[in-house]
């Protein structure tokens, strides 16, 4: 009775806590914080200059003194104490009234994460005041927040395509029968046509730029008409800034290789899934979410690759954490999902 009166108070909680980007999910609310997993420190005295946001707006304008870091490179926990002071300082701003009760949560976390890394995750959330603390792996919160059935024993596949990390999983009755995870997504994409420019136009970019012309003309398969970006670099040369003019075509040449390694890891995965799960796949296709979705053409390049539907699921960037906020509107209904 008591717990049922203090859990109306109570205001759980769900985060995705990507190599990109940190989402927060209130119960009953919707999403209430969305940042980039950046933190910004400064190296004398290791006190921490910004989060989220902020820390992400100043990298590469900052002086000698201040490291921005990406706590969760890669797809894993690279720094568990940054990655620490990262989730305490989110769940402090979206806990900012003191509350009567703590709030449970649920973290979704990247498949293969370790058990130490899971200890530090759960130790940071109670540190900074949550209590019954469950990890999802990212693939089953994605598949849930694209609203397929994973409770039936059905072949459900996704594909997360992040910053860090792409994550293919098959799923059925609340567990993955199989997974394949690369740590090729959104990040390679920008490193790949930050070494384009450099190699085929001897100009120097920010990595923050290449992500921008990414989004804006990168794609996966030829465009019906054909874009281009005007941009600012360094020339190698003589370290004069100068603007020079991008084709979607050199972009498009620029992101194969890691356009491909995605291809290649949803192909691995259809061809070691069970005959059952894959004939459920090709009745149904699979669900793209993550960032990388949104890479225009790739849903027509994996069609053509596999020969299946493939789906993007809604607002992809928000897939993850709307799953892991359905787990935490649904404790019970979810209990077999959690991994701790
Ligand atoms: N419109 C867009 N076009 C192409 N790429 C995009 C677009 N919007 C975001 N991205 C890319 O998506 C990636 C971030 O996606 P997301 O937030 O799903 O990653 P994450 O969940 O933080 O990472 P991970 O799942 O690997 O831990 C970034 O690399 C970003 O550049
Ligand atoms: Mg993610």
């Amino acid at each position: 009775m008591f717990e049922r009166l203090f859990g109306y108070f109570s205001k759980d909680l769900a985060m995705d806590l990507g190599t990109a980007n940190t989402l927060i999910y209130l119960k009953g609310k919707g999403i209430v914080l969305n940042e980039p997993s950046v933190v910004a420190i400064n190296q004398d005295t290791h006190q921490v200059i910004a989060v989220g946001h902020e820390a992400r707006n100043i990298i590469g304008r900052h002086g000698q003194r201040i490291v921005t870091i990406r706590p969760l490179k890669d797809g894993v926990i690279a720094d568990f104490e940054v990655t620490s002071v990262m989730i305490k300082s989110f769940l402090a701003k979206v806990l900012r009234r003191r509350q009567l009760v703590r709030p449970k949560l649920v973290v979704a976390v990247p498949t293969g994460i370790t058990s130490v890394e899971k200890r530090a995750v759960i130790e940071a959330a109670e540190q900074a005041g949550a209590r019954q603390i469950h990890l999802v792996e990212e693939p089953m919160a994605a598949a849930i927040g694209a609203g397929l059935p994973i409770d039936q024993p059905f072949g459900n596949m996704v594909v997360d395509i992040g910053g860090g990390t792409t994550e293919v999983a098959v799923i059925s009755m609340f567990a993955v029968a199989y997974s394949e995870s690369v740590r090729v997504a959104g990040d390679e994409a920008n490193e790949a046509i930050l070494r384009y420019v450099q190699r085929e136009r001897q100009m120097i970019i920010s990595e923050i730029l290449a992500e921008h012309v990414k989004m804006k003309i990168g794609t996966a398969a030829p465009l019906d008409l054909p874009e281009t970006m005007e941009i600012t670099g360094k020339e190698i040369l003589t370290g004069i800034p100068k603007t020079f003019t991008v084709t979607d075509e050199e972009i498009r040449e620029a992101i194969k290789e890691p356009i491909l390694s995605i291809v290649e890891a949803v192909k691995r995965a259809l061809e070691k899934t069970p005959p059952d799960l894959a004939a459920d796949i090709h009745e149904k296709g699979f669900w793209l979410a993550g960032g990388g979705a949104l890479i225009r053409g790739l849903d027509k390049l994996l069609n053509q690759c596999t020969s299946l539907k493939v789906n993007i699921a809604d607002d992809p960037l928000t897939a993850v954490v709307r799953g892991a906020g359905e787990v935490i509107d649904h404790l019970e209904h979810y209990r077999q999902v959690f991994i701790n």
